[in-house]
């Protein structure tokens, strides 16, 4: 039943029997329908101020008037101050919201608004012999957290890990490698061996000049496709990738394409003569360059004086390439804050050479990432990498089993979902634009805004259903009439239009917070009401609102890509 169209009926029935207005429309009405900011002053309140003109008539006359004309509400409308406040009445409300989710299942909350429509995520993004760190956590997450969103509106989505596989540093890499490495050290270590490599490459090149002559020299194979320097660069790609995987497997992300920078080499030269053409060229001290200073940004840099491009160049053929290929209607970066500026300039760019479809081209930026307090430094060894967060995650969680059920099944497999939820969710909490320190006591506490409080709180209702087994009974839903099961009910309504704002708003936080409320809503709910009451019809009412939470529950956890645990 859709209350706000049955409300708006209402009004505009009565404005003609009341005072045989009939020229204001369905969708004035409707539109003018306002949600209360408390759920004291009703479900839906309409002001009379715009009628007082057609009227000519006082608000809280007109007020007065239409709440004794309106006919069909199911509740109770209030006047007040020139205000129509309409209450449903809570059994009806109640009732209609509950079918309502588990009529839809796990599609409750999704809608088709997206259908037709592409959108191009870019996130994680990691850098090629580089160790996966904290630092790249935010990016995989929310850009997985917003996949997953926009695919539960029914966009078309297109993941992309814009790999960081192009630089002077893989000539060097190459170099230190032919000296001193060799295959099955590099095999088995990892990215770990190869950073080793290139760690010794410059500390010895601080006193041999030579070496990064080999450096260049190499770098110069790789541009010009060198057989052995391909391979060996390829091979480094795909030992990182065999790296980066480990993690993606434990946190459940995939990608539909790794195209990164060097995919570009041979897409960039259409894209700078178009720029050149456009008469948006400019040489600068032997570099080509944008010149940006009229919107008060330094110059995007497109060639450097050596001719070699940049990460910049890169990202303009890039995204000219992904609108060629994919259509899209949206392309979200996915990047931290520290390049603001470096998207501020490509988009003007973009804007300046007439690329209308750039509109849809958005930096979905975020904050930075400290460690128990701690900035996180390469330099200083400051570095937490990913693989072991996880995996210390894991076991911290399988520790809180055995200290607390240790008879638990599976408890393995629980832990692991605890313990990557834990970490997932710690990161999707807050706005994506604060800085975030991690903190083990507060990501892993049972209590609190936590993965695993949403979690336990899945599984408690995930136990409650058991335990009912199947009620032979019509539910009664008048007994849901009390605070406790409507604050529930009203988080449950809500929900669609949350992840529609998400979406809008590119900010999976907003998710991950409601799961918090939706919890705590359900817990005391579970605590002062007995779900599993005497009465047959009472049962069922309560047991069939505890399903549609656990599902609601559910469907968002796996939007944010946080497990979701029959039993803890
Ligand atoms: N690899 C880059 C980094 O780690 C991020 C790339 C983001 N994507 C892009 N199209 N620029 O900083």
């Amino acid at each position: 039943m859709d209350f706000k169209k049955l409300i708006t009926a209402g009004i505009v029935s009565a404005l003609g029997t009341a005072f045989g207005e009939t020229s204001v429309t369905e969708e004035t009405v409707f539109g003018a329908l306002e949600l209360p900011p408390d759920s004291a002053m009703g479900d839906y309140a309409f002001p009379c101020f715009k009628l007082a003109k057609v009227l000519h008539k006082a608000p809280p006359m007109i007020a007065d008037t239409l709440a004794a004309a309106i006919e069909g509400f199911p509740g109770r409308i209030e006047s007040v101050k020139g205000y129509l406040n309409f209450y449903i009445d809570r059994a009806l409300y109640a009732g209609e919201v509950v079918k309502e989710v588990l009529r839809a299942g796990d599609r409750y909350g999704g809608s088709e608004e997206g259908r037709g429509k592409t959108v191009c995520l870019d996130y994680s993004s990691i850098n090629i012999a580089k160790r996966f760190h904290i630092g790249h956590l935010p990016s995989t997450v929310i850009g997985n957290a917003l996949k997953n969103i926009y695919a539960f509106l029914g966009y078309d989505t297109v993941s992309i890990n814009h790999l960081g596989d192009w630089g002077t540093q893989f000539g060097k890499m190459i170099a230190a490698y032919k000296m001193w490495g060799d295959r099955e050290t590099v095999e088995k270590g990892g990215v770990d061996e190869m950073v080793k490599l290139y760690v010794r490459f410059n500390t010895e090149a601080k006193t041999d000049e030579s070496l990064n002559d080999k450096g260049r020299a190499w770098f110069k194979a790789i541009e010009d496709g060198n057989e052995e320097a391909l391979e060996i660069f390829n091979w480094f790609k795909r030992v990182t990738l065999a790296d980066a995987e480990k993690v993606y497997e434990i946190l459940g992300v995939k990608f539909d394409s790794y195209a990164g920078e060097s995919f570009y080499n041979d897409k960039m030269e259409p894209v700078i003569e178009e720029v050149a053409e456009k008469g948006l060229l400019k040489e600068d001290q032997g570099a080509r360059i944008v010149d940006l200073e009229e919107y008060g940004m330094p110059p995007f840099i497109m060639l450097r004086s050596d001719g070699a491009s940049l990460y910049a160049t890169r990202d303009l053929a890039a995204a000219k390439y992904r609108h060629d290929t994919y259509h899209f209607d949206k392309c979200l970066y996915v990047v931290a804050y520290q390049q603001d500026l470096h998207f501020k300039q490509l988009f003007k760019v973009m804007e300046l050479l007439g690329w209308d479809w750039s509109k849809g081209c958005i930096h979905v930026n975020f904050g930075m990432v400290s460690y128990e307090g701690q900035a996180l430094s390469t330099r200083e060894g400051h570095i937490v990498y990913l693989e072991d967060l996880l995996n210390t995650s894991i076991q911290k969680s399988l520790d809180i089993i055995n200290e607390k059920t240790p008879d638990l099944e599976n408890k393995e497999e629980i832990a692991r979902q605890i313990g990557v939820g834990a970490v997932v969710y710690f990161m999707l909490y807050n706005n994506r634009i604060k800085d975030t320190d991690f903190s083990w006591d507060r990501a892993l506490s049972f209590d609190g805004e936590t993965g695993p409080y949403a979690q336990y709180t899945y599984a408690r209702s995930s136990s409650v259903l058991r335990k009912a087994g199947t009620i032979d009974a019509q539910p009664d839903y008048r007994a849901l009439s009390d605070p406790q099961a409507q604050d529930v009910v009203r988080l449950l309504e809500q929900f669609p239009a949350l992840v529609h704002e998400a979406a809008d708003r590119n900010e999976p936080s907003m998710i991950t917070r409601y799961t918090a409320e939706l919890s705590k809503a359900f817990n005391r709910f579970y605590y002062d009401i007995r779900i599993l009451d005497d009465d047959a019809a009472v049962r069922k009412a309560r047991v069939e609102l505890t399903e549609a939470a656990r599902q609601t529950l559910g469907n968002a956890l796996g939007l944010i890509g946080v497990a979701a645990p029959e039993r803890m």
